[in-house]
């Protein structure tokens, strides 16, 4: 039997059977995602990458929330995504999670394989109070999570074949994830150059070495390089490359997710609709 042929492994419980459950239970959910069961040491599929079981059951001992997290009430969330959003991120920002900017932007290229990486969220714009300088395209709108990078990378060259991304941001201090789907649009030009110039000297001598994603040369032609970039920086203050670029990912869909301290999975989705927006629940 190939990898691909094997029926799917549960970790800890059965696969889920609709039929045998009563409506609206929240068995296997709640089993599978913070189970207290001692971990079985039956194989799963395949080699253990460790060759040997320990690294295995050690995974699969792991607790799923270890932080007891605060509350989400679905009932009483702000119409517009972007209020939330400010309201966590502040949150996250303010109680000191690590890294709260970092994300993963997953992208499809054209041949529907996709790519994923983290990248650092630089600003959210919302559509009742837009900040970003002139329009761009998308109908018009400015709204949206904004990143920066270079268009001539994977990454770029992706989003030219495919605008359509999703980014996903994971606060484990709070037990929070954000999800983000939608269209990603190139921002205005000068968004973009005051993005760069905003970076240190080292971060932007970094980026105008080499070639993004391309393999590397030997240590000494990266050291060369490095060295002539920041030499180039220092005299050149004001330069930026043209492809680094400040992407704008227009939202469609946000999801809030919150484990809260009873363990229950909360998750409200808001969509986008003609002229505002409408959100549910979703089960866990
Ligand atoms: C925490 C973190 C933050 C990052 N931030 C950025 C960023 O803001 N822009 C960027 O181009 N790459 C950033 N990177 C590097 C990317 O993950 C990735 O390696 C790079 O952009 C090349 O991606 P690509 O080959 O898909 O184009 C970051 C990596 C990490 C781990």
């Amino acid at each position: 039997m190939t990898e691909h042929s094997r029926p799917r492994q549960y970790p800890h419980s059965q696969p889920p059977d609709s039929a045998s459950r009563a409506p609206g239970s929240h068995e296997f959910a709640s089993d599978e995602s913070v189970s207290d069961e001692p971990v079985s040491d039956e194989p799963v599929s395949g080699e253990p990458v460790s060759g040997q079981q320990s690294l295995r059951l050690r995974l699969r001992s792991l607790d799923a929330f270890p932080i007891v997290p605060g509350d989400f009430d679905a009932a009483t969330v702000p119409k517009n995504p972007y209020d939330l959003m400010a309201t966590w991120l502040d949150g996250a920002i303010s109680s000191g999670v690590s890294q709260p900017h970092a994300m993963v932007l997953s992208t499809v290229d054209g041949d529907g394989r996709p790519d994923a990486r983290t990248l650092l969220l630089k600003d959210v714009t919302s559509d009742q109070r837009d900040r970003a300088p002139g329009s761009d395209s998308g109908a018009g709108r400015t709204d949206g999570f904004w990143f920066a990078s270079m268009s001539d990378g994977p990454k770029g060259e992706q989003l030219v074949e495919n605008p359509a991304a999703a980014l996903t941001l994971y606060w484990r201090e709070q037990a929070r994830q954000v999800r983000v789907r939608g269209q990603v649009f190139e921002g205005p030009r000068e968004v973009s150059e005051a993005d760069f110039r905003a970076r240190s000297p080292q971060a932007r001598a970094a980026a105008l070495t080499g070639e993004q994603s391309k393999p590397l040369p030997g240590a000494d032609a990266v050291r060369r390089q490095l060295a002539a970039a920041q030499e180039f920086v220092a005299g050149n203050p004001l330069f930026v490359p043209r492809a680094w670029t400040a992407y704008r990912l227009q939202p469609e869909e946000i999801e809030f997710w919150q484990t809260t301290a009873a363990r229950e999975q909360v998750r409200v989705r808001y969509s986008r609709t003609a002229s505002s927006w409408e959100h549910a629940s979703l089960w866990h």
